[in-house]
């Protein structure tokens, strides 16, 4: 419980923090306009507290994400189950990366990202429950039958959102990044002309707002498709899961609006 408190608090006073910056930029921008002095100096104000983020699977996806988002400022706790073998990384990430245990990087963030295969998943919510209890988590893992046996057409059956919030339950899960290619993610942030879209589902509304800023963060635009029973149009296979990877955010928003 004290988790979930702790948790909130922080985040009430981050949101907080975002009003005060957005306020802050518009007065700013006002003054500079008025009185010529540079933008920039509103951006330097602006900038949102870092967040605390633990990474319970640092593989391809997992690692991808732990350096954009060190790289953007965030303090990350990358995990393994053999963390000696993720200090390399850390190292080269420098000092707002380290490596740990899977239960230290749920204790760790304010968000915890699990990027496993699907098969963990239910071990991970039981296992670490006590420490993800109230927690953003942000859940990449797809079920995969080849790979996760039985347990994934199940899951499959219900949509991976609802499994996952089944599975993890107590946390505030977002549906992130599971469906752009781990090729993908590693080379194409900051995609240019345009970004490229990531859509999220979720059923709670801060949540959704830390996984759409760490999104941005990332170097994509995140694409908010509704809740985690929605989630399901981007599960594996589904056509807009397909166009993830290639589509910008505004070509996902079309598509999303087609299925409507
Ligand atoms: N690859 C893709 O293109 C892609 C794209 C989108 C989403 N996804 C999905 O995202 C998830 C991760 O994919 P990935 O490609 O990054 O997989 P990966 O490279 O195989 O990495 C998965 C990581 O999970 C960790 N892990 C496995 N079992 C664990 C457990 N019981 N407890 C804690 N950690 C555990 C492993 O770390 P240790 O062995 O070091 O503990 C491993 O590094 C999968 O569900 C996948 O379907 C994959």
């Amino acid at each position: 419980m004290q988790n979930r408190n702790s948790g909130a608090a922080r985040f009430r006073h981050i949101a907080a923090g975002w009003a005060a910056s957005a306020a802050l930029i518009a007065l700013t921008a006002l003054g500079a306009g008025l009185a010529g002095a540079p933008a920039a100096h509103a951006q330097a104000e602006s900038q949102p507290e870092p967040l605390k983020i633990g990474i319970i699977g640092t593989g391809r996806i997992g690692g991808a994400l732990a350096r954009y988002w060190a790289e953007a400022g965030h303090e990350v706790l990358m995990s393994s189950r053999h963390p000696e073998e993720l200090q390399g990384l850390a190292d080269e990430l420098g000092p707002r990366a380290r490596a740990g245990t899977p239960r230290e990087a749920a204790a760790f963030g304010d968000v915890v990202l699990v990027s496993v295969p699907y098969a963990a998943v239910p071990q991970v919510g039981r296992d670490y429950a006590e420490e993800l209890e109230g927690k953003i988590v942000l859940d990449t893992s797809n079920p995969i039958e080849r790979r996760d046996g039985e347990m994934a057409v199940e899951a499959q059956r219900k949509g991976a959102g609802i499994a996952s919030s089944e599975f993890m339950p107590g946390t505030r899960i977002v549906r992130a990044f599971n469906c752009i290619p781990a090729e993908t993610l590693a080379r194409e942030a900051n995609r240019e002309p345009e970004r490229l879209g990531i859509p999220l589902g979720g059923d709670d509304a801060e949540a959704l707002e830390v996984a759409q800023r760490l999104v941005r963060d990332a170097g994509f635009d995140p694409v908010v498709i509704g809740s985690l029973e929605r989630s399901r149009v981007f599960d594996l296979g589904q056509p807009l899961a397909d166009a993830t990877g290639r589509a910008s955010a505004a070509e996902l928003r079309a598509l999303a609006e087609e299925l409507d």
